[in-house]
């Protein structure tokens, strides 16, 4: 994944130096996203188009100046260096004021093609830059696109398989006013079942009509389709967009354009497009990939509120105002609260202040073709519920250990107002608001199937031991990607459950997509209000942990799994052989926040201990029972960001293999906090101990001197409680040992190598 940002100002005066510190901040905010290479891209000088002496291929006197594109491999900071640099070479003026001016930006995760300038976004069309596009996601017709490009002369200079968005709308766009037909991709198969007068009515007609009428073509046009038709072998492009005036103006807009270029393109995207043919204007469109628009009015308050009070959509009224585009909130709300979310097949088009959204509307036509038409949407802008102390680091060095050090506050806000404490006359109780239609289904399905990648994945496996405890029914766990590599069975009777803290992880959307296909009740357990997986599934929980930053996955896990014990408690049913586990579990959630204070308490016992490890090859965990999902998170977490390979071990395995690796040398975790499985982690204790293996021994308070009885051990002790929430409390200490550890090791541990916060590739 990467993320997109553009910022709009409208009848305001902007200089090109707040300009750029606006894109630039929006990046930071978005880095998280991807920190491979980034770039951006702004308008020129004005006087640059007046001047005759410019060496550009494409100017022309009647457009604007090709707008600056700067791109950079590397993190946001080189970019912004470089950018500095490039400025004080070419003498740009940093102080030109512009009043409407449209900039876009973009930090990558590259999925096609190295990190490199050429790669970096915004991709172009070619020299003059007429179109740029920013782009998160992938584009799996590229090279089938590229190839009929190319055919028609582009030029490719980057391995992406974004480079074709741009080009394709300078297709589209040059067809347009070349031939001045409307644009349609037509395969082998339509040319030869369809009669030629209905590709005419049904095909091409039927496609964009806002500024073409029907029935406007002459014979000659007609012609001029037929022998395009002719020559088609592959799916192509027919151009047919709206006319050329008598007058000779220009009469498609960008807006068709886009739509045009989306109907072409297959994959996931998110998608900014910046164009010198439409100075000042910006489109964005998705499928897949989110995006939010943010709106800021800047007399708001001498007008009495929004355009958005009243009107469903922002009207043109000549107000000064802001325009935002990001692919998350974090970089939006410093500006504005004011947002929209962009859903998929929207085409939102922001021009001289004033901001349309086109749809595709599917309808079929008369043979059965399915003719998609772009029509106007009105949607009303929401208010986000966040600020912008949450998302800055405050008195913490990094993301991923502010994140670890407030996870007492954010288990307590996932579970606020879902925990009833009880008391004379009220029984102990969950409250799960946007489940409560969907239980008897849920207590009556054959199975429970978690879905899910990483860190969500360990979290429901965390949990599987007190859903099956509870609820009585089969509990069985799916890593996205296996389930649909092997497209496992999943039935009409099945409850689906989809843990993911962005809610756009595309494995887990795609397995979303096959549950639903498959008839299962879909229930998404997720961090992201309004992400995919929030909206198509047809249930679910927040689990409200706040905004998470850094690319290690720290609170969103507790949550996670605090999340998924209420929910056992929510399916199990209430009856009196059962009543006391229930409420010790209950008391046990009430007290988890003050649990993790008191284990935080070890973060200078983890630094020291991650002193020692420092220099290691490798480390192992053994875990079993509701600790082998710790034992899988805690390595999870050293591999990904202390860049240690790190193996978490079921330790009812240990014997079956990973014993032959142990020695004296091998540092090896050992979680063997006190329930059912306790005496079998003894033993494994011992045989390590046999074997002289290097032991480090996760326990419960006071349990120190039995667990290492049989031989020399380091200890970490933790607080105990009731067992189907230790892992909340145990991941705690590894958590910090991977934090330290990364710190010590002098790698990046909020943007680790290669790795990005959420992976919106399959
Ligand atoms: C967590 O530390 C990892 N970066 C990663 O495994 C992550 O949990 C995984 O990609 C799933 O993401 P999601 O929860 O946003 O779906
Ligand atoms: N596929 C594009 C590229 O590789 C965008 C990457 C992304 O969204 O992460 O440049």
């Amino acid at each position: 994944m990467c993320g997109i940002f553009a910022y709009l100002n409208y009848n305001v005066n902007r200089e090109r130096r707040y300009i750029l510190q606006v894109l630039f901040n929006g990046l930071r905010r978005l880095e998280y996203r991807g920190y491979d290479s980034a770039g951006i891209s702004i308008d020129n000088d004005f006087s640059f188009s007046r001047d005759p002496s410019t060496s550009q291929s494409s100017f022309s006197p009647s457009l604007s100046p090709p707008p600056l594109v700067f791109r950079q491999e590397g993190n946001i900071e080189s970019l912004v260096r470089s950018v500095y640099q490039d400025v004080a070479a070419t003498e740009l003026n940093l102080e030109e004021s512009f009043s409407i001016h449209a900039g876009i930006a973009h930090t990558r995760w590259a999925t096609h093609g190295e990190p490199a300038p050429r790669n970096s976004h915004p991709q172009t069309s070619g020299p003059g830059n007429d179109f740029l596009v920013v782009h998160n996601g992938v584009i799996t017709n590229y090279e089938v696109l590229k190839e009929t490009l190319v055919r028609h002369g582009f030029t490719f200079e980057s391995e992406t398989d974004t480079e074709v968005i741009p080009k394709l709308a300078k297709f589209v766009f040059d067809k347009a006013n070349e031939e001045g037909f409307h644009c349609q991709t037509l395969s082998k198969k339509d040319i030869i079942t369809t009669q030629f007068e209905e590709v005419s009515t049904e095909k091409i007609t039927g496609v964009l009509q806002m500024s073409w009428k029907q029935g406007e073509f002459d014979r000659e046009e007609i012609e001029k389709m037929r022998n395009l038709l002719k020559i088609l072998e592959k799916p192509t492009v027919v151009c047919s967009l709206g006319k050329v005036s008598s007058s000779g103006d220009r009469t498609v807009t960008f807006s068709q354009v886009v739509l045009e270029v989306m109907r072409h393109l297959e994959g996931a995207y998110a998608l900014i497009f910046k164009s010198r043919h439409y100075p000042n204007e910006l489109i964005a469109c998705k499928r897949g990939s989110p995006l939010l628009l943010g709106v800021k009015e800047l007399n708001e308050d001498v007008c009495g509120g929004s355009a958005f009070h009243d009107a469903k959509f922002l009207s043109k009224n000549g107000n000064p105002k802001e325009l935002f585009l990001s692919s998350d909130a974090n970089a939006l709300i410093e500006h504005t609260k004011k947002v929209l979310v962009i859903e998929d097949g929207e085409v939102v088009h922001l021009k001289e202040g004033c901001v349309s959204i086109l749809k595709f509307d599917n309808d079929k036509g008369r043979n059965g073709a399915n003719l998609s038409r772009p029509a106007s949407v009105q949607r009303a802008l929401s208010i986000l519920e966040m600020e912008v102390e949450q998302i800055n680091k405050g008195k913490y060095e990094h993301y991923m250990q502010k994140e670890i050090h407030e996870q007492p506050e954010s288990l307590t806000t996932t579970m606020r107002g879902r925990l009833i404490r009880g008391g004379s006359c009220k029984a102990k109780a969950v409250l799960l608001g946007g489940l409560k239609d969907h239980l008897k289904t849920i207590r009556r399905s054959r199975r429970i199937v978690f879905i899910g990648c990483g860190t969500s994945y360990n979290a429901a496996l965390a949990a599987r031991p007190v859903l099956e405890e509870l609820s009585g029914v089969p509990v069985t766990m799916e890593i996205a990607s296996d389930l649909l590599d092997r497209q496992g069975p999943i039935y009409r009777e099945d409850t689906a459950v989809f843990v993911s803290q962005s809610g756009e992880t595309a494995d887990t959307l795609r397995a979303l997509e096959y549950a639903l296909e498959n008839g299962a009740l879909c229930v998404g357990i997720t961090n992201t209000v309004g992400s995919v997986i929030a909206r198509n599934t047809h249930c679910g929980i927040h689990i409200n942990a706040g905004c998470e930053i850094g690319v290690a996955s720290t609170k969103a896990y507790t949550s996670q799994i605090a999340v998924m014990a209420m929910l056992a408690l929510a399916i199990g049913g209430d009856t009196i052989s059962n009543q006391e586990r229930r409420e010790a579990i209950i008391d046990g959630l009430f007290d988890l926040p003050n649990k993790i204070r008191e284990v935080l308490k070890l973060d200078q016992e983890m630094k020291d201990l991650a002193k020692l490890l420092i220099a290691e090859q490798s480390l192992l965990v053994f875990g079993r029972g509701y600790n082998f999902a710790t034992a899988l998170e805690g390595a999870l977490k050293v591999k990904e960001v202390a860049l240690m390979h790190s193996e978490g071990i079921l330790a009812g395995e240990m014997k079956h293999g990973p014993l032959a690796l142990v020695d004296e040398n091998l540092p090896i975790v050992v979680i063997a906090t006190r329930d059912a499985c306790f005496s079998k982690q003894q033993s494994v204790i011992q045989q390590l101990h046999a074997r002289k293996g290097r032991l480090i021994v996760m326990c419960s308070k006071g349990d120190a001197a039995s667990v290492c009885s049989g031989g020399a051990c380091r200890v970490i002790e933790v607080p105990q409680v009731e067992d189907c929430l230790q892992p909340v409390v145990n991941i705690v200490p590894l958590q910090l040992l991977a934090y330290h550890l990364t710190v010590l090791r002098g790698y990046n541990v909020d943007q680790p190598r290669n790795l990005a916060k959420s992976v919106t590739t399959q």
